[in-house]
């Protein structure tokens, strides 16, 4: 559920209750939560704000303590989207562990709150340690193993494997079977790299199939066995 304009500047959390929400400091012991804990910033954000800019220089990671962002990259002018995060999630890493510029846009989505770490409290948090280094480690192998599985799907898969991939992916964000996230065809299009016409010509095939069934804005996974063969899952 979305914040009310106005009642995310007036929320103050409990940064040691916020940090709890992040599954990466999960094992780190009580002493050294407490150390992290001290040394966090809280940051409000309005829907719509954009929080980093691709190719700027960074000293900030984020943990999203309430909230949706979506990570995005400007290829030949046009924006893509790489990965919604919402709570417990993290984001700004990348510059502070290798020294290079943002490798892509941030934006919230909803008004949300983040908690921001600096590069040296990062730095001396990771040091201090090893079990919230793990921790970062098993986040980011799974933000690559996602990246892999959608390389896969874009070289591997024709257009109608692509958009059933991605209804999957969507539709797993909630109960698996319906797609709550309103999307575009355009915004599909965008992140599958088709365009519009194609999109809306294979949705059409899929419900016509009776693969998927679209009412108004909703999207429903109707034959979840044959999305998978399709999406190549199977
Ligand atoms: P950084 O490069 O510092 O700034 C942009 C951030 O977006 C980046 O760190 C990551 O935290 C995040 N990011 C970049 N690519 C992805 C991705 N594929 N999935 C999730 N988050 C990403």
């Amino acid at each position: 559920r979305s914040l009310r304009g106005g009642d995310v500047a007036e929320l103050r959390l409990d940064p040691a209750e916020l940090l709890r929400k992040v599954p990466f400091f999960e094992d780190t012991p009580a002493e050294e939560f407490d150390k992290a804990a001290a040394k966090l910033r809280q940051r409000t954000l309005s829907a719509g704000e954009a929080i980093i800019s691709q190719g700027d220089r960074g000293n900030t990671l984020y943990l999203i303590a309430r909230g949706v962002v979506r990570v995005s990259r400007t290829v030949n002018g046009e924006e893509h989207n790489l990965a919604t995060l919402m709570a417990g999630d993290f984001f700004g890493e990348m510059s502070l562990i290798d020294d290079e510029p943002r490798s892509a846009h941030v934006i919230a989505m909803e008004n949300s709150n983040l908690l921001v770490l600096l590069r040296d409290d990062f730095q001396r948090c990771l040091e201090d340690n090893p079990r919230m280094a793990l921790g970062l480690l098993r986040a980011l192998t799974k933000r690559l193993r996602l990246a892999d599985s959608k390389i896969g799907g874009l070289v591997l898969l024709d257009v109608t494997g692509r958009v059933a991939r991605l209804l999957l992916e969507m539709a797993d964000e909630n109960d698996g079977v319906v797609i709550s996230r309103k999307v575009t065809h355009h915004q599909i299009a965008q992140m599958i790299g088709s365009s519009r016409e194609t999109v809306s010509r294979t949705m059409r095939t899929l419900a016509e199939e009776n693969l998927i069934e679209v009412a108004g804005k909703t999207i429903t996974v109707r034959d979840r066995e044959a999305m998978e063969s399709t999406a190549g899952l199977r």
